[in-house]
């Protein structure tokens, strides 16, 4: 199926690794341009070296979680062209229970999940409006539907994403552009990693019995793997897809449980 994104030009954030790694790659392979957006310069390299040769991909090194760092992402991106497809994607807040993080983690969460989405989709949705077509997609977590213990940022901040871009979704809708979330459950990315890790140490195991516990309790019984993730996002991406907004959309392999999921 073509998805019609050949002409798109795609703004990946955290794309040098993990979840939005494979969303600016599925998005590469549909033929869009994609600008890949993380901190480090070597990371963005080694992600770079994912590609096919011929695909068209720009790298920006900056920091999401940061007024500085948004505007010199946008800088780079405006320069580079109008982009059609946002891909808002960070790294995940520290973890820890509701009386565990100090006002720092709570302050640096909120920057970089909530202010950061809303400073990039201030900055980039009224071209796309403007423009007639726009998408814009969002990593959550299957946090926003059933809260994750030991998570108490992602599930405060994730939710607090979740109810700015369901509003922007209907503010937009009208003029041809989609606001979507995508939920993922368990990937073991780096990200995934660093949480089993945290798991072990908090409760006196090691890392590899807690992740075989974890899989156990899976309703696939296996980590799922980015590339489905990243196929949802092209899919959310296309024309295809013009009719779905303001839709939060699970690529949890069946972890929620709640009839409304
Ligand atoms: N993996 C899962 O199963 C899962 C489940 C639920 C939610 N999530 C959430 O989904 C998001 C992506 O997860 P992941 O598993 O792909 O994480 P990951 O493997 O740790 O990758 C994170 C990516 O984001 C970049 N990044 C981190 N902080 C950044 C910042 N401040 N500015 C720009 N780029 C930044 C990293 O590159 P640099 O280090 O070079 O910046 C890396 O490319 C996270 O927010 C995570 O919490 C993941």
């Amino acid at each position: 199926m073509d998805y019609g994104l050949g002409k798109r030009k795609a703004l990946v954030g955290g794309a040098s690794k993990g979840l939005g790694l494979a969303a600016a790659k599925a998005l590469a392979a549909e033929g869009c341009a994609v600008a890949l957006v993380s901190r480090s310069e070597e990371n963005l390299r080694e992600a770079a070296k994912a590609f096919e040769p011929g695909q068209n991909i720009l790298t920006i090194a900056a920091d999401l979680s940061t007024a500085e760092g948004v505007r010199s992402c946008i800088a780079r991106a405006g320069a580079w062209g109008p982009v059609d497809i946002l891909v808002n994607n960070t790294g995940g807040p520290t973890p820890g229970r509701s009386f565990e993080l100090d006002e720092t983690a709570w302050g640096k969460a909120y920057e970089s999940l909530l202010l950061y989405t809303k400073r990039m989709c201030e900055h980039f949705v009224p071209g796309m409006r403007q423009r007639g077509w726009g998408r814009v997609i969002t990593i959550t977590s299957y946090s926003v539907k059933e809260p994750i213990e030991n998570l108490v940022l992602s599930n405060v901040f994730r939710t607090g994403v979740t109810a700015y871009l369901k509003v922007l979704a209907r503010e937009v809708a009208a003029d041809g552009v989609t606001v979507n979330t995508v939920l993922p459950g368990a990937y073991r990315t780096e990200r995934y990693e660093q949480l089993l890790e945290n798991t072990a140490r908090r409760t006196g195991r090691d890392k590899e019995t807690v992740a075989a516990e974890l899989v156990a309790r899976l309703p696939q019984k296996r980590f799922q793997k980015p590339e489905e993730l990243g196929a949802l996002v092209a899919f959310l991406a296309s024309e295809q897809a013009s009719g779905i907004t303001g839709a939060a959309v699970p690529a949890d392999g069946g972890m929620l449980q709640s009839l409304l999921s």
